[in-house]
């Protein structure tokens, strides 16, 4: 093998995208070098939004947690296991542990590296896995829900119970596409076979297509004659979850597979025929997926013969107070508790709640709330419900109405200027009166803001706040 510089370069970037951490490194500056792919996957961003550029322009840490990769670079601190909750530009919450350190050279601090596990995924993958050989817990009568929109589905997803046919489950996280895949299964006349359920996103590639297909022994160094998800499923149903994540080239080998209703084994050269129905469920449109390369149209036609969208929490707010109900009771019977009910002000901001994280995020909430009520009582205040659910809720609350924006554009609105000054130019006169109004405080101004102060401080130097 040739090791010129160029090469050995090559060989970096591969094992960089290869390895299953977020890698994330800075120069001395604070200016991203370099942002792997599993990074990108942790924190939902493209490369081209971070790469260059300074990351406190990018993420925003609240209130006083600050960036371990700006302490390594500030401070020369090195930290290890450390859980950091912070925003992407898009505001999406991520959680990570990680390792930092600063990287010198002469002495001096030339830049720093996290290196990141997203506790998010990793939790789902130990729980996909451990669905893989277990057994179905949900049929419909576990599916909560009395809105019109969540009884058409419901309706639909029954009817699908009938045949053999594809099934593809669309919607948000926590949306219960789970929930509806094992309830087609249980429904269905397969109900005595084996429910197999596979994460396509928590694993490499090669792994997940020797999960899926099996391997012939001698395939590759140290294969066996194993035999697939696919075998394992015979008579059965296979969940594929997060089929978007598949990539393209597994994606024509999965249709392949769909269309022959036989599969090969990795390293073989004979079909075995299987009897499997195949649901899929996705979280992202079907039509953004195909136009963002995340998933083979052929096969969305192949897999989408019947396609069951499930609407979004806050599309159906009518269904919240039957499922607070439900998780009260849950909770109730699991904690030996005796709560009754939300009060006026909770129910109310349930309603006007975002939920991005859907029914799962409600049960959390609800369960978080039961964990630090006394033993007595008996309804659930707004003081129980937890720190972060509040925190989104006055941001909620406290944000311009759009009459105010209208108003001011009115008055003072050059509609030439670009969406990025006019939102610099806000921040800066926002940040300055908030400054002025805290006799200059940085740290009072930066938990008003709910920034952290060095997040403040950066954001001063680069819109050019002065204090006096
Ligand atoms: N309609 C519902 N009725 C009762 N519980 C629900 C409902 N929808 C979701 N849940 C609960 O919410 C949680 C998340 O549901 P599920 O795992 O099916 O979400 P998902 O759509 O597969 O999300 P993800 O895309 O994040 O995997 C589960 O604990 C489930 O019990
Ligand atoms: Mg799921």
């Amino acid at each position: 093998m040739k090791t010129s510089q160029g090469h050995l370069n090559k060989i970096y970037e591969r094992i960089l995208d290869e390895v299953d951490v977020g890698i994330h490194a800075v120069d001395e500056t604070g200016k991203t070098i370099i942002y792997n792919k599993k990074m990108m996957q942790i924190e939902s961003m493209d490369l081209k939004d971070v790469i260059n550029k300074n990351l406190l322009d990018v993420f925003i840490f609240k209130d006083n947690q600050s960036s371990t990769l700006v302490q390594a670079l500030q401070e020369g601190r090195e930290t290890t296991n450390v859980k950091q909750t912070y925003f992407n530009n898009k505001g999406r919450e991520i959680t990570t542990i990680n390792n930092t350190f600063p990287i010198f050279q002469d002495g001096k601090i030339q830049g720093a590296v996290e290196i990141a596990k997203d506790v998010t995924k990793l939790e789902r993958l130990i729980h996909g896995n451990m669905n893989t050989k277990g057994s179905t817990r949900y049929t419909f009568d576990s599916i909560i829900g009395n809105s019109p929109a969540m009884r058409d589905v419901v309706e639909g997803a029954k009817r699908a119970t009938r045949t053999s046919s594809y099934v593809l489950i669309v919607g948000e996280t926590g949306t219960g596409k789970e929930l509806f895949a094992q309830s087609i299964h249980n429904g269905s006349d397969r109900l005595s076979g084996p429910f197999i359920s596979q994460n396509c996103a928590a694993l490499p590639d090669n792994l997940i297509e020797s999960l899926l297909f099996g391997t012939k022994r001698g395939a590759f160094t140290g294969a066996i004659d194993t035999p697939g998800l696919f075998e394992q499923a015979n008579g059965g149903t296979l969940l594929l979850d997060e089929i978007n994540s598949l990539s393209i080239g597994l994606q024509a080998k999965l249709l392949r597979v769909l269309q022959e209703k036989t599969i090969r084994r990795v390293g073989d050269t004979k079909d075995i025929p299987v009897d499997v129905r195949v649901l899929a469920n996705m979280n992202e449109d079907p039509i953004d997926a195909i136009a963002n390369n995340h998933m083979r149209k052929d096969l969305y036609y192949r897999l989408g013969v019947v396609t069951i969208f499930v609407p979004p929490l806050r599309e159906r707010k009518e269904d919240i107070p039957l499922l607070v109900q439900n998780f009260i009771e849950k909770y109730n019977e699991r904690f030996r508790m005796n709560v009754k009910g939300l009060s006026e002000e909770v129910r109310q901001s349930f309603m006007e709640y975002d939920w991005l994280g859907n029914v799962r995020e409600l049960e959390h909430i609800i369960e978080a709330a039961m964990n630090i009520m006394m033993e007595d009582e008996e309804v659930i205040m707004y003081s129980h419900l937890p720190f972060q659910y509040r925190s989104k809720m006055q941001m909620k609350e406290r944000m311009l109405p759009h009459s105010t924006v209208d108003t001011f554009m009115r008055e003072n609105g050059d509609v030439t200027i670009p969406l990025k000054d006019q939102m610099e130019q806000f921040e800066k006169s926002y940040i300055e009166i908030v400054l002025k109004r805290n006799n200059s405080n940085i740290s009072k101004t930066a938990q008003l803001l709910g920034l952290s102060r060095q997040s403040l401080q950066y954001r001063m130097k680069k819109l050019n706040i002065k204090i006096d």
